[in-house]
């Protein structure tokens, strides 16, 4: 279960914080009974009853029946249409997978790679090596089906398809999107695509346990259902009149955020102490940032590393402006991602000489080492000034990410509807998109 610990936020925040707990409820019971602003887009709340461990079924069903030979899932989609797979998809692969002998991960796993979240030609064109000398699978996720990046990452991705594999080019691709509305639905109509739909109540941010997340994370061998158990059991705790565990610490974390922008913060730094979750830091800027990011309102999320960037943001934290809060995001086992799967234990190593400096150190686990950094580096930018919040998960297994997803889409819509914006739009995002369209000439329609 995660836990949240504030002993670091401040009295007079946590104060301030506590008193928000009304608002809280009511934001909630808004969302709940459909009637806060954007109620349309509400159909990811309590998903797992509603639909999600229905469509773990059929999922699962359909990927057990595959009939395609492929060592490569391309995964093309920008935004809530990849970030969340990745977030996942990067915990339970072998950092080092491209090199090990097998060339797969240590567990056998297809190789997942991402296309479409940039204009990049380089990594259109590396990408093609890539798939040159593996056998791809392609899911292409857009919910408009219009978006111009994983458009043109797929017509790429899509000609080299169709010209290497004349055969079977259909069947090897797949297609997520609108049920009925797009081009991407139209083409994949045409083409005879496999297809799976974004549900018309989901928008793109809040969708990894749609069939936006579940169809790339089942083809890479996940454990689908787990996820999807895990964010069950933090949405049955909301659906109480007071939640009390999971669900509690979700509005709990929303209370603070707003607390801290009531008290004139500006910035939100998620400080996440494991490489592999970074994308997770991704997942959740673009939530956040996309959810509370109008009108002039809501805090900047941004991220960082830990302990890398305390070589390099770490002076600013310290002693920069005083604008931001900070939340750290702390496993209690990080080396468990599965079930079944623990990656190896590294501890410091005896040696004949104390040269270096580490004896001390001996004999502990370099997980145990990063803890203790992390808690000290929470204890120092608190007293420099920075209200800290610890999330602790207790391990990265499918379960616990699952519950990571529903709290941090329930704290982040519930802190929208706090802070007075629509938490589910994103109108802003629109305005690079019209000129880039007029700069690149495309016709008007
Ligand atoms: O949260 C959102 O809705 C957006 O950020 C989308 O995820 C992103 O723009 C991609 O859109 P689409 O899936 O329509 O290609």
């Amino acid at each position: 279960m995660l836990k949240l610990d504030r002993k670091y936020f401040g009295q007079d925040l946590n104060a301030a914080a506590d008193k928000l707990w009304p608002d809280a409820l009511k934001a909630l019971n808004s969302l709940k009974s459909k009637t806060c602003p954007g109620q349309e887009f509400t159909g990811w709340f309590d998903w797992p009853a509603q639909q999600g461990l229905a469509l773990i079924e059929s999922v699962t069903t359909w990927r057990d029946s595959l009939d395609v030979d492929f060592d490569l899932i391309v995964v093309i989609g920008i935004g809530g249409s990849y970030l969340g797979t990745r977030a996942v998809s990067d915990i339970s692969t072998h950092s080092f997978a491209a090199g090990m002998k097998n060339q797969a991960t240590i567990s056998g796993k297809p190789m997942i790679v991402f296309a479409g979240h940039n204009m990049s030609e380089t990594s259109l064109g590396e990408l093609l090596d890539l798939m040159s000398v593996r056998k791809p699978i392609v899911n292409v996720i857009s919910k408009s089906g219009t978006t111009t990046e994983p458009g043109v990452a797929f017509r790429v991705i899509r000609s080299f398809i169709e010209k290497h594999y004349p055969k079977d080019s259909t069947r090897r691709i797949i297609a997520t999107t609108d049920a009925r509305k797009g081009a991407l639905r139209r083409l994949a109509a045409d083409c005879g695509y496999k297809s799976f739909e974004v549900p018309d109540t989901v928008g793109g941010r809040y969708s990894v346990l749609t069939a936006v997340g579940l169809v790339p994370l089942a083809l890479h061998g996940y454990d689908i259902a787990s996820l999807m158990q895990g964010a069950d059991r933090v949405f049955k705790d909301l659906s109480k009149s007071e939640p009390s565990t999971e669900g509690a610490l979700a509005l709990h974390y929303a209370q603070c955020r707003t607390a801290a922008w009531n008290n004139g913060k500006k910035v939100e730094v998620m400080a996440y102490p494991e490489p592999k979750m970074r994308n997770i830091s991704e997942w959740w800027k673009q939530l956040f940032g996309e959810s509370d990011g109008k009108d002039g309102k809501g805090l900047f999320p941004a991220s960082i590393e830990c302990t890398m960037d305390l070589h390099s943001m770490g002076q600013y934290m310290q002693e920069g402006a005083r604008i931001m809060m900070e939340t750290f995001l702390a496993v209690d086992h990080p080396r468990k991602v599965d079930i079944s799967l623990e990656h190896k234990t590294v501890t410091v190593p005896k040696a004949a000489s104390n040269l270096d400096e580490l004896q001390y150190l001996e004999g502990r686990g370099v997980d145990s080492i990063n803890d203790t950094a992390m808690l000290a580096t929470r204890i120092a930018h608190s007293s420099g000034g920075v209200p800290c919040l610890e999330l602790r998960l207790p391990d990265l297994t499918p379960n616990s990410l699952g519950a990571m997803f529903a709290t941090f889409e329930t704290a982040c819509a519930v802190g929208g509807l706090m802070l007075q914006v629509n938490p589910f739009n994103q109108p802003g995002v629109e305005a690079y998109k019209l000129k880039m369209f007029e700069l690149l000439g495309k016709p008007k329609s």
